[in-house]
């Protein structure tokens, strides 16, 4: 059967849950697949963290062959001496009392769930509760799929069960606030794993030691990714010393063949009685005899000291990566040879696919991080082949994708003021990318004195329906620093389409002004007023789009950032005016854009059309997420906005209630690539759709930005007057 037949038959039969690599595994050896033809390709994948003791390993295949030919199955209504066996090596390993086996890591999770329940209520009524973090992952049955902090992985199986409280993750003040007398277990996992390689801190773990401890609660720590050698040490909590009191495995235990367990210490270990818990294949006698092999073999090879020095030796050739392909490859974290390296242009999934075209075979947990988990018996020269391979993945993908950012802008862009005298700014799109990327270069020059009085005596009338503190002033500095002059006129002064139709209105001022600067409701008074008049119109924000804003904002990165193309920006929060600018910009200028709103507060689907259409035409990408953690997660700026507009009011209490969740806190900060800024157009509203602590922190460039908006609208100013 050809690997094109299996394809076939896989897409065809099998229900479409996975995104499987092209490639199909006939055979395998240490650390190599290899495929049909023999072509090898090195596994930093494992089996997802699986295969510790690599593939086909002699001993392993021996033990496994020996009891195949001895007894397959049993069941738990008899004894079989590799589950007896394996529990006792287990408990004396981890210095825990006694385990429950089971099939994978769900179960394993599942177990010490209803463990840690049964417990909670037999010493409270009521003491039921599960904290467990946010960003982790704890399988995919429907109570560890609750448990897991990852929304996207849930919500399509509601009802979900309830008694799971979520908290960020490394987080000492939010585990203290959620963990209480109805809490029964904190649950976390000591580095997590699918969320994106987050090493918890040693003193965050204390720290939930110590909260488990003061109210009666267990402390569940999943290991099923971290445990059996895979941070170094037999188990991950071994490195901060802060032992649990239920403990779950699976993946590694078994090195390929299904086995998870759940291993519990104190009374935690007596709490489940005949009847309680089962499972018909769990403990077999051919998982639990894999699971004696590897355990073996980790010892008998010193595969824990291996992982820690073969771990390094990665990570300091990861560092000589990212020194040569700085867009690609950022810094590396994990223990041992649990790895996770950042991938500062959101171009994982493309690392993948090229790194497996040159016979290196990773995983992406999510655009910006790459997942490296091998088998523990990878040697130095491993190592090295990786490395050789990954490095040609790059150089192919920076020969081509790094220019094939289209539309990237020069720092050389020559242009003078006038460049595009006479022409309206009613939205991003009257602009070309070039153009937008002249207004950004022209703003420099505007900003560092370069340009001034250009526009001496012409006239600029503001017509504003909407207060305004920013972009009134804003405007008015830049008319003055050309040596222009302006007049504000306000809401009630003009009463445009009441007291006087729009056309007239834009007839007359045309005769008297030279540049109109509107900002109102209704982007088709803007046009209608474009259209009668022959002046340039400018855009001071409608209800569409807020694009001098945008100009200010991506003249803010530039100068807090440097090169912006190929950076990310995440917009979290309402999908407003100031978001469509933003989205429609960002191609323009090559950078990738994405947002995180609640379902029904994204951009109109115009404009969100026109900006997809955009990033294809400008090689960028568009992305939108309902976790604000995860569009966070190494983006370059992160923004935000008012959640409630002006003309929302009476939405105020709707809003609030869809938007919680999508503050924008240090912890998201923290998520952002190193180095990464906050943007904020204001007026800011703290502690609703922005923390204090950001406002306030090292990543703010809110004022920087509202300084922006005059240097931005100058330019924009010299170049249509
Ligand atoms: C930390 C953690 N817990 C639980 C699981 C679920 O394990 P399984 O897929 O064996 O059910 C995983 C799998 O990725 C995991 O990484």
């Amino acid at each position: 059967m050809t690997t094109e037949t299996v394809m076939d038959l896989d897409h065809k039969y099998a229900m479409t849950t996975y995104k499987r690599n092209p490639l199909e595994v006939v055979r395998a050896e240490g650390v190599r697949l290899y495929d049909p033809s023999g072509r090898d390709v090195i596994d930093f994948l494992a089996g997802v963290a699986v295969c510790a003791v690599g593939h086909s390993h002699p001993r392993y295949v021996a033990a496994l062959t020996e009891q195949l030919q001895r007894v397959v199955h049993v069941s738990n209504l008899v004894y079989n001496a590799p589950s007896a066996k394996l529990a006792e090596r287990l408990c004396t390993l981890a210095g825990m009392d006694r385990v429950f086996f089971t099939n994978s890591g769900a179960e394993a999770n599942e177990a010490a769930i209803k463990l840690a329940r049964k417990r909670g209520t037999s010493v409270a009524a009521g003491k039921t509760q599960i904290v467990s973090a946010l960003a982790s992952f704890h399988g995919r049955t429907i109570a560890t799929v609750t448990a897991g902090g990852q929304p996207k992985y849930s919500e399509p199986f509601g009802p979900l069960p309830g008694g799971f409280v979520h908290v960020a993750f490394n987080d000492c003040d939010a585990l203290s606030a959620a963990v209480n007398e109805h809490t029964a277990a904190i649950f976390l996992e000591p580095i997590q794993g699918e969320g994106g390689i987050n090493v918890a801190d040693d003193a965050y773990l204390a720290h939930a030691r110590a909260l488990a401890d003061a109210h009666n609660a267990l402390l569940i720590f999943d290991e099923v990714q971290t445990g059996v050698g895979r941070t170094g040490t037999l188990w991950g909590w071994e490195n901060s010393g802060i032992k649990p009191d239920v403990m779950t495995l699976a993946k590694g235990l078994g090195g390929g063949f299904p086995i998870g367990a759940c291993l519990a210490s104190g009374d935690a270990a007596r709490v489940f009685v005949p009847g309680d818990h089962g499972s018909t294949y769990a403990g077999n006698p051919m998982a639990t005899t894999a699971a004696l092999a590897v355990l073996d073999i980790i010892g008998s090879e010193g595969l824990l000291s291996n992982a820690r020095i073969i771990g390094a030796l990665l990570q300091e050739r990861i560092a000589h990566l990212a020194n040569e392909f700085p867009e690609w490859i950022g810094a590396s974290r994990g223990r041992g040879l649990m790895l996770g390296v950042n991938v500062p242009n959101g171009q994982a999934r493309e690392i993948v696919g090229a790194a497996l075209s040159n016979g290196l075979l990773m995983n992406a947990t999510s655009e910006h991080t790459l997942r490296m988990v091998p088998p523990l018996v990878l040697t130095e020269s491993d190592v090295c082949d990786a490395i050789d391979r990954l490095k040609a993945a790059l150089q192919q993908l920076s020969g081509t994708s790094i220019s094939a950012v289209r539309g990237a802008v020069s720092s050389t862009i020559a242009v003078e003021p006038g460049f595009l005298a006479g022409r309206d700014l009613l939205g991003i799109d009257d602009f070309s990318a070039k153009e937008c990327q002249q207004i950004l270069a022209l703003a420099k020059r505007v900003k560092s004195g370069e340009i001034s009085n250009t526009a001496t005596g012409k006239v600029g009338a503001l017509l504003f329906e909407k207060p305004s503190l920013r972009t009134k002033v804003s405007f008015l500095g830049a008319l003055a620093k050309l040596g222009a002059s302006g007049m504000y006129l306000g809401k009630d002064e003009v009463g445009l389409g009441k007291r006087e139709s729009v056309e007239d209105v834009g007839r007359v001022l045309t005769r008297m002004v030279d540049v109109l600067i509107v900002r109102t409701f209704d982007p088709e008074i803007l046009k209608g007023l474009a259209a009668s008049c022959s002046i340039p119109v400018i855009n001071a924000l409608d209800d569409a789009e807020h694009p001098c804003q945008a100009f200010a904002d991506f003249l803010t990165m530039q100068e807090h950032l440097g090169d912006i193309t190929g950076k990310t920006l995440t917009y979290i929060g309402d999908g407003n005016n100031v978001a469509a600018s933003l989205m429609l910009l960002a191609p323009k200028l090559g950078v990738h854009f994405r947002i995180a709103c609640p379902d029904g507060y994204l951009p109109d689907a115009r404009i969100w059309a026109r900006a997809m259409a955009l990033a294809a035409d400008h090689g960028t990408k568009m992305e939108r997420f309902s976790v604000p953690t995860e569009a966070a997660s190494g983006a370059d700026a992160i923004y935000t906005d008012v959640w409630t507009s002006m003309g929302q009011e009476e939405e105020h209490a709707r809003r609030m209630a869809a938007f919680a969740g999508y503050t924008v806190t240090a912890e998201i900060m923290h998520l952002a690539a190193p180095g990464a800024i906050a943007l904020h157009c204001l007026p800011a509203h703290r502690g609703d759709e922005i923390a204090d602590e950001v406002m306030e922190g090292p990543w703010s460039r809110v004022f920087a930005q509202a300084e922006n908006r005059l240097h931005a609208q100058q330019a924009i100013l010299a170049a249509v007057l």
